[in-house]
């Protein structure tokens, strides 16, 4: 009998795992799937996105090339997310979304912004009434937070159990990785931040994770040009409070006055119950990187020579969460277009 063909994911982030969970229903008998990665959700690093996300979904209006791609990317993952939220401890649940802006940019003040909405359950704008002091807009809907390192240890617990196999392994190069196994010629590369693409960069956030519940997630979007937001863990994972982004910044240590400031906004900002008294009882301060890139994602089809396949997907920025369904389809359909795997899900 002939060796298994097998494919290569790179990366255990949301991005690797939601494209290797999906890519599992496309496998012919033939193949299977090994995911690579440096970084599992049992461990932490700053280079490691993932667990350190809020999470939560809200939309961004735009109407660039990529605002426009990843809004229909985000409005697919939104209803995975619905499901998603019905299975006990995936780590989502649904909770009301709250959005005000001291100082709305253009392409929130377009009328076609709220299109971006639409979709979103229970959706509506503000009145002027229901307006904080120094908040000119206003939206609420119900969406979903994520508690994030639940969520990517129960996607990685399914891949295994549908017969995925793992292997921590730190590549050096995009070669390495045709050699992980016998017989591979197709890679799928999440590897976030990556390694060598001129156009990827990071941008830094510190948030702090504190114990004091919160019913809703509240963005707010100061006229300094600053984001407050608190973003509740499901599973009783505490409360998210941010946060900063800090584009190019390398500092891997929290700074304590970014955290004063944003816990002294946040208790006059949000919703958190009376009896906590604007004191917050602290878990973690958060540093993380989120893994931008010019222009977005790239997410596309790179063919060696030799038979060999690389279809990269990395540089989500600060979306990694809203847009990973999205995102794993498209790349599970860019690798069934080029016949790498079975046209039709096999179920
Ligand atoms: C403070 C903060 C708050 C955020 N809040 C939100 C939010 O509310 N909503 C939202 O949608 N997003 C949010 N994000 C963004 C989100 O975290 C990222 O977009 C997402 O995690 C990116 O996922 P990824 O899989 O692309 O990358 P990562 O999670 O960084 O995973 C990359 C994977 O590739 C592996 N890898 C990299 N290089 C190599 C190598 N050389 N060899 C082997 N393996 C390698 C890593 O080990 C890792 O497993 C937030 C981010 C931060 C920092
Ligand atoms: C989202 O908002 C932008 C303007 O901010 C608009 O150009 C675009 O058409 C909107 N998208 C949808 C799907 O309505
Ligand atoms: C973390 O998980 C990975 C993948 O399942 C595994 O290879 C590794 O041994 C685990 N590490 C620890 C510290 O448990
Ligand atoms: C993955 O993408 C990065 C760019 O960030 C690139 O440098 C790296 O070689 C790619 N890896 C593979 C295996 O293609
Ligand atoms: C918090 O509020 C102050 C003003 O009171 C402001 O200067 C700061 O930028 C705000 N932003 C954040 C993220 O905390």
């Amino acid at each position: 009998m002939a060796q298994k063909e097998t494919i290569i994911v790179i990366g255990a982030g949301v991005i690797g795992l939601s494209t290797a969970l999906h890519l599992q229903q496309f496998l012919s008998p033939s193949q299977q799937i090994l995911l690579v990665a440096r970084d599992w959700p049992n461990t932490t690093s700053v280079n490691y996105a993932s667990p350190w996300a809020g999470a939560h979904y809200r939309p961004v209006p735009g109407s660039s090339p990529q605002a426009i791609r990843e809004e229909k990317q985000a409005r697919r993952t939104y209803e995975h997310f619905r499901h998603e939220a019905s299975v006990p401890g995936s780590g989502v649940a649904w909770v009301e979304g709250v959005e005000h802006l001291e100082n709305p940019p253009a392409e929130y003040l377009d009328e076609r912004a709220l299109g971006n909405y639409t979709h979103l359950d229970g959706f509506r704008k503000l009145e002027a009434s229901e307006l904080p002091e120094g908040v000119k807009w206003g939206v609420r809907y119900n969406t979903f937070t994520i508690n994030s390192p639940v969520y990517c240890a129960y996607m990685l617990r399914r891949f295994v159990i549908k017969g995925g196999m793992v292997k921590e392994y730190t590549l050096a190069n995009v070669q390495e990785a045709f050699y992980l196994a016998e017989n591979v010629r197709t890679v799928v590369n999440c590897s976030g931040v990556g390694f060598g693409d001129s156009k990827s960069f990071i941008i830094r956030g510190q948030t702090c994770l504190v114990r004091n519940p919160c019913s809703v997630t509240l963005t707010r979007q100061n006229s300094d040009g600053t984001w407050s937001f608190c973003i509740p863990r499901p599973l009783e994972g505490g409360t998210i409070i941010g946060g900063t982004k800090q584009v190019n910044n390398w500092d891997p240590n929290p700074s304590l006055e970014t955290r004063e400031t944003l816990l002294r906004n946040a208790s006059k900002w949000f919703p958190f119950s009376a009896e906590s008294g604007g004191k917050f009882d602290v878990i973690r301060d958060i540093v993380g990187r989120r893994p931008a890139r010019e222009g977005g994602m790239r997410i596309e089809v790179e063919k060696l020579g030799e038979g060999r396949t690389v279809v990269h997907g990395y540089g989500a920025a600060g979306r990694g969460y809203e847009i990973s369904w999205g995102v794993a389809e498209d790349l599970v359909k860019l690798i069934r277009a080029e016949g790498l795997v079975l046209e039709k899900a096999s179920l």
